[in-house]
Formats: structure tokens, C-alpha cells, sequence
């Protein structure tokens, strides 16, 4: 068990691929891990997934995109659990297309569930982790939040003001034991890369020098990496890990 083993971390969107490998990363750790996720359907199947290869987080549903439904998640989370140590934003979609051709709806979605979450959910545990002296809070971006993506002006817009905000709230709680980082992962095998027309997917891949996608464990590792109590001293900073795919 490690010092970290009566902290409670919270997942947004972990039913996903990148989420469903965080919270596994995280159990291990012997963190009390709360997987957040919007479907009923989708996380039922995915519990019972989890329980058969042994890892038990407590789930909680909330559209995090919704500021409401947020305060309530953690209200409830507060009550049954205890107050969040480590807040992982994971959750986010695309809705890719030519900026010609993108809705109002494909823009404004985009946005609150990319971006807006990211304030809904820190903005309900901050004050408690500013009481507790203590907070891990890593935001998950994109290397398309760092370079132009054809036919992702939503997303990439989302992904870019994620760093604005980590960095402005990290120097704002810095001295009360709470880190916020960014992580920026590349073309990682989920089911979002994967989505991506075949073509298009071959091309990106031959433009990644490592010449594969990443693995889901491996921003799993990052994060637990960052979650950790060890990590006090770094904060406003962002990890790109996207096989040299964008160096800068
Ligand atoms: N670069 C330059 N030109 C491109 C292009 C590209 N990548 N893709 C399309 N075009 C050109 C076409 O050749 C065509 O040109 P003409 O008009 O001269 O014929 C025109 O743009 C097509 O425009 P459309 O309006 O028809 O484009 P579209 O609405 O069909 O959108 C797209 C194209 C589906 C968005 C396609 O560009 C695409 O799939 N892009 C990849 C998006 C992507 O990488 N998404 C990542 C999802 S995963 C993720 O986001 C996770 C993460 O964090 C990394």
C-alpha cells in the first residue's frame, strides 16, 4: 500500500478507453477510485467487465458537461465516500467536420463536454481540497490541442483553453498543497482514434515517429505518475506523450 492509500480519486468519463485503464492504473495504486460516467447502459456492462478481472471503483453517474448534476455527483460522492483527493478530467468527445460545414450544436457540445467540465468538476472539489490542504488535479488535453487538426476546430479549441485554465488555477492553489497539470496525449488506440476513417488513421500513424499509436497504459501510467503524493512540486506543467508525433 502506498502513502496514497486512503486518498479517493475520481475518473470523469471512465468507461472509456483511456478512463477504463486510468481507473485500473489507480486501483493498483490502493487508491478509493470513483469512476464517473454518463451512460447507464455502457457502465453496467463495464462493471461487470471490471469486477470479473477483480477491480472495484464506485460509480457515479453525472453528464459533467452539466454544472448542476456535477455539484450533485460530488455532493454524493462527499457523503458516501469522503471528499475527492484526485480529480482526473478525462471525459471528452469529438464531432468532426470542416469548420464550413460545423454546427452551432457540434460546437457548443464540443465545448462543454471538453472544456466546460473542466471547470464544473474542479470548481465543486476545489474549496474542500484547499480545506484539506491537498489536491491532484490533471486535466486531460490533446496534441491537438497543440497543433492544428484538420476538421477539429471544436475540439481543438476545447483542448487549447484547458491549457489557459490548468495553468491560471495551478499558480492560484499552488501554496495550498494542490498540483493541476495538463497531460496531452497523441493518437492513442481507443475507440475515438479508431472512428477516424481508415485512411486518414494510416496517414496519421505514418506521421507519428514512434510508427504506432499509444497505448492506454501508458497515459495510465501518467497519470498515476501525477497523482501521486510524491508529485507536490510539479505543478502548471503540461505532458505531451504522443511518440514525437508534435515536438516542440
Ligand atoms: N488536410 C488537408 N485537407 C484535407 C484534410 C486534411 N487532413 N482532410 C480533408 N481535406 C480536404 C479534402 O481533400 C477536401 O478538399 P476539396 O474541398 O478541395 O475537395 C476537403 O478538405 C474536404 O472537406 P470537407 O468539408 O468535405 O471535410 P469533411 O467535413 O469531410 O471533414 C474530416 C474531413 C472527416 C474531418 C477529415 O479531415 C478527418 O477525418 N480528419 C481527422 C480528424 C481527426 O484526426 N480526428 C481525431 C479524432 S481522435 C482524437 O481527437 C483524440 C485525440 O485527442 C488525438
Amino acid at each position: 500500500m502506498t502513502t496514497d492509500g486512503n486518498r479517493i480519486a475520481l475518473v470523469t468519463g471512465a468507461t472509456g478507453g483511456l478512463g477504463t485503464h486510468m481507473v485500473k492504473r489507480l486501483l493498483d495504486d490502493g487508491f478509493t477510485v470513483v469512476a464517473n460516467y454518463r451512460s447507464p447502459e455502457k457502465a453496467e456492462a463495464w462493471q461487470s467487465n471490471m469486477s470479473q478481472e477483480g477491480y472495484t471503483p464506485h460509480l457515479y453517474r453525472a453528464d459533467v458537461s452539466d454544472y448542476q448534476q456535477v455539484g450533485d455527483m460530488i455532493r454524493r460522492i462527499e457523503q458516501d465516500l469522503g471528499s475527492v483527493d484526485v480529480l482526473v478530467n478525462n471525459a471528452g468527445i469529438t464531432r468532426d467536420g470542416s469548420f464550413k460545414k460545423m454546427s452551432y450544436e457540434n460546437w457548443d457540445r464540443v465545448m462543454r463536454a471538453n472544456l466546460y467540465s473542466v471547470f464544473n468538476c474542479c470548481r465543486h472539489v476545489i474549496n474542500r481540497m484547499i480545506e484539506h490542504q491537498y489536491g491532484r488535479i490533471i486535466n486531460i488535453s490533446s496534441v491537438n490541442g497543440q497543433r492544428a487538426q484538420f476538421g477539429q476546430v471544436n475540439y481543438a479549441a476545447a483542448k487549447a483553453g484547458m491549457h489557459g485554465f490548468t495553468k491560471t488555477l495551478a499558480i492560484e492553489v499552488a501554496r495550498k498543497g494542490i498540483t493541476v497539470n495538463t497531460i496531452s496525449p497523441g493518437y492513442i488506440a481507443t475507440d475515438m482514434v479508431m472512428a477516424v476513417d481508415e485512411k486518414v488513421r494510416e496517414q496519421i500513424i505514418q506521421g507519428i515517429p514512434v510508427g504506432r499509436l499509444g497505448g492506454t497504459e501508458e497515459i495510465a501510467h501518467l497519470v498515476s505518475f501525477l497523482a501521486s503524493s510524491e508529485c507536490g512540486f510539479i505543478t502548471g506543467a503540461n505532458y505531451a506523450i504522443n511518440g514525437g508525433q508534435h515536438v516542440y
